[in-house]
């Protein structure tokens, strides 16, 4: 889809030809002398329309006015998330409409914020997206050509930048974790990565098997060990910065299919563990809006992709392995494999000696049952990250929200037979599985995102959310300035120039 921003008030849009015109009518709505104001003005005086967010009024063919169609929809005090309603109302109108809109304009009625522009970008993507890919007629998106038009200014127009780079970055992780586990093998999913590897400052490296057990990847190998699938494990590099700027590490669970393995999960509903590599497929998100975007830092991207199968080699319930920390697992129960592939990523994650690292997982569905599918959990021992990660969250409307890592979470993961076992009570299920993580973390600062309630939506709109892209992408934009090292400062001075 192709997104455009251009400076427009309603007067212009009146004339501007296009399939469907989307005016956002706030709460102060302050009408001119053109025919949409006074349409809006005369729907509003009578009744027929509201301000408040998604309250909507379709006209066809009104005079005047260039559009066929007309959508006047109520934005409220125009904040993101209001706007977001609106534009998710309106396109659904359009959607649900005979005609072929292929051209549409979403107007502003009045100034908007960044927020605003940048929810309006990512709503109009996000209401309009089409899954076709293993459809053998696809009906893609109608919508492709799509005119934002407001008052620019400079922070309007970084803004709209974002979140078109944000949106190819979101519909990357979309198509990825909703192709079906036979079209998303872990070698699909490494040639994806591969792909990648065409952008500004990507590099992409792919091991299988053999590099992993020479990395001592224990815990990893064993849940792979059940497939006919090979494991891939795919490292990701962006490098905007230079080398000596140390990198934000983003780990993604990438189990293309969990069947729960020995210990097997009920028939109900488990196709949607074709969506349990939601966690990588943000972290290819990411990388295509990095690429997009070029900013001046460094990160790096680890997937452990595997299947997570039943089978005469699969791993049984009390197998004892070891991780590439040296660190022994109990395998209570074969469905929380999760946690075992994350660990060994997360111990090689050491080598970039990172500023941060982030790992995101669908990884319980205790955190869907304590947070629904409204924020993600975020677990981390650092006030720093968990303060930059909850404004990301807040400045994406990508939400997440930070969840306990006391000590005496850790109780129930002792294990008569190993130095730890991978499943606790089912009390605080997302805590355990954080505290099992935690174990793996010492040499830099952490954060967890669980995204199990938050990476797709079940029922009659099945399908992945794309998230936590914008979360992890406002996060990564917002990286805190380094102070200048004790060299830069001393080369400075000599060239008498102020710091
Ligand atoms: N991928 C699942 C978590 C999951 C389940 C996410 C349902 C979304 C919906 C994970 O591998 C898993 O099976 N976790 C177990 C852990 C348990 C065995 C301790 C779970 O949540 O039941
Ligand atoms: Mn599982
Ligand atoms: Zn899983």
């Amino acid at each position: 889809m192709n997104f455009e921003l251009k400076t427009l008030d309603l007067a212009s849009a009146t004339s501007l030809p296009c399939d469907a015109l989307v005016v956002l009518l706030p709460a102060h709505f302050k009408p001119g002398k053109d025919a949409l104001s006074t349409l809006a003005a005369q729907a509003l005086k009578a009744g027929d329309l509201e301000t408040k967010p998604a309250k909507l009024l379709s006209l066809y063919r009104p005079a005047g006015i260039q559009s066929a169609r007309v959508l006047l929809v109520g934005a409220g005090e125009g904040s993101a998330k209001q706007v977001r309603q609106a534009l998710t109302a309106a396109i659904g109108a359009v959607r649900a409409g005979a005609g072929v809109v292929k051209k549409l304009v979403v107007c502003f009625a009045g100034p908007a914020s960044d927020a605003a522009v940048r929810a309006a970008v990512t709503a109009v993507a996000d209401a309009s997206y089409v899954y076709t890919t293993t459809k053998s007629k696809p009906e893609g998106r109608t919508i492709q050509r799509v005119i934002v038009g407001v008052a620019q200014t400079a922070a309007v127009k970084a803004a709209f930048q974002r979140a078109a780079a944000a949106v190819a970055g979101i519909e990357m992780a979309k198509e990825w974790a909703n192709r079906p586990a036979n079209h998303a093998t872990p070698t699909m999913l490494a040639q994806a990565a591969r792909s990648l590897s065409r952008l500004p400052k990507i590099s992409c490296k792919v091991l299988g098997l053999r590099d992993v057990a020479k990395l001592d990847m224990g815990a990893f190998m064993a849940v792979a060990q059940g497939s006919q699938e090979q494991l891939r494990f795919i490292v990701l590099e962006y490098s905007g910065a230079a080398k000596a700027h140390a990198p934000t590490v983003l780990v993604g669970k990438g189990i293309t299919f969990d069947t729960g393995g020995i210990s097997i999960k009920p028939a109900a509903e488990m196709d949607e563990m074709k969506f349990d590599m939601s966690g990588a497929a943000s972290v290819l998100g990411v990388f295509r809006a990095l690429g997009e975007l070029k900013p001046a830092i460094n990160v790096v991207g680890l997937i452990p992709a595997c299947e997570n199968m039943p089978d005469g080699r699969a791993i049984k319930p009390g197998d004892v392995v070891t991780s590439m920390s040296g660190q022994t697992i109990e395998i209570l129960n074969t469905d929380a494999e999760g946690r075992l592939v994350l660990c060994d990523a997360l111990t090689y994650a050491e080598r970039f000696k990172p500023r941060a690292v982030v790992d995101i997982a669908t990884l319980t569905g205790a955190c869907m049952i304590a947070l629904g599918n409204v924020r993600s959990g975020m677990f981390t021992a650092s006030e720093d990250l968990a303060k930059q990660l909850q404004a990301a969250s807040e400045s994406s409307q990508d939400l997440c929200w930070r969840m306990p890592l006391d000590e005496e979470y850790a109780e129930g993961l002792k294990s008569n037979f190993a130095d730890v076992a991978n499943v606790a009570g089912r009390a605080g299920g997302a805590i355990t599985a954080a505290k099992f993580l935690q174990r793996f973390v010492d040499k830099f600062p952490w954060a967890h995102l669980d995204i199990a309630g938050t990476a797709w939506k079940s029922g009659a709109a099945k399908g992945a959310t794309g998230r936590p892209v914008g979360l992890l992408l406002d996060f990564l934009l917002a990286e805190p300035a380094k102070a200048p090292s004790a060299a830069t400062k001393a080369a400075v001075r000599k060239r008498g120039l102020k710091a």
